[in-house]
């Protein structure tokens, strides 16, 4: 399928859309086992910490190294992207795990950051080598396009809510209390994960401003992860607290 010209470039995101399409029906039998949905139902399991830093820290290392090779790589709007990509990486792949307040015992499926050692990598690349070789638009003069505007907008309010709503799960767990309680406040007000939601429009704005083809693969395959996941943690929130906000919804304020 042709989304870029460049065969190698095709062929990877075709690959990694097919295996969105994948994780999304499996999606709907399986909750991928990790935090509140931990099980050995799938083979072993490790340190949920030591789980994520596996499934995320390669990203850290592929976009570097594949960017750094590229023509573009010194170009300053190359460069700015590099920047906020490894900024965004930067709390995914470090922050967030280092500091995620763990549960005694807590445990990750060995087949998350198994499966994930082929979406983060991918993801890097395809990130990377649009960046750094393929995107030839983005010199300065793509800064005044509409869609490097909106996406930039997108992003920031997306990451914003990312944030905030992971500062807040860590907030409600002070000293050793290591159980669950209902999140208050922030994007919480309106969903049960505005993480997930935040994250979404963070991936879309990404992919929207600098109008890259790989974006879609990102996009496809986070919605195939989040939305079922949002839906189990609703319906578990509603279950475990019978108090739980009677108006507070899944993903999407007012909706769903
Ligand atoms: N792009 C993608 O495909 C993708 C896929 C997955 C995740 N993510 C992103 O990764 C981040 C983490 O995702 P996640 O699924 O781990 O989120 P999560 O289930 O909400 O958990 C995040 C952290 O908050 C804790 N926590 C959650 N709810 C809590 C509550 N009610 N009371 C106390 N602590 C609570 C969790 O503890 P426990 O671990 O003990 O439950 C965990 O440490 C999110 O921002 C998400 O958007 C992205």
């Amino acid at each position: 399928m042709g989304w870029t010209g460049d065969p190698t470039y095709d062929l990877a995101l075709t690959a990694g859309l097919a295996f969105a399409v994948v994780t999304a029906v499996a999606s709907r039998f399986v909750t991928t086992p990790y935090g509140r949905f931990a099980s050995t139902r799938l083979g072993p399991t490790v340190p949920q910490r030591i789980g994520w830093l596996l499934l995320e820290v390669p990203a850290l290392i592929v976009f570097p190294a594949v960017y750094a090779l590229g023509p573009q790589a010194a170009e300053p709007v190359p460069l700015g992207f590099a920047a906020l990509w490894l900024f965004h990486y930067a709390n995914r792949a470090l922050f967030f795990p280092l500091r995620m307040k763990v549960r005694p015992g807590a445990r990750m499926g060995l087949v998350v950051p198994l499966t994930g050692w082929f979406v983060v990598p991918l993801h890097a690349w395809l990130y990377a080598t649009w960046y750094a070789r393929l995107g030839t638009h983005l010199t300065p003069a793509w800064l005044t396009d509409p869609r490097f505007g909106a996406g930039l907008a997108t992003y920031a309010v997306g990451q914003t809510l990312v944030l905030h709503s992971e500062a807040v799960l860590r907030g409600l767990r002070a000293g050793d209390d290591s159980g669950y309680h209902i999140p208050q406040g922030g994007g919480f007000r309106w969903v049960s994960s505005p993480h997930y939601l935040g994250e979404i429009l963070a991936f879309t704005g990404m992919a929207l401003a600098s109008w890259c083809p790989g974006g879609l693969f990102v996009l496809t395959i986070t919605l195939a992860n989040l939305v079922p996941r949002a839906a189990a943690t609703h319906a578990w929130y509603r279950q475990t607290f019978p108090d739980y906000p009677p108006g507070r919804r899944a993903l999407l304020p007012g909706v769903w």
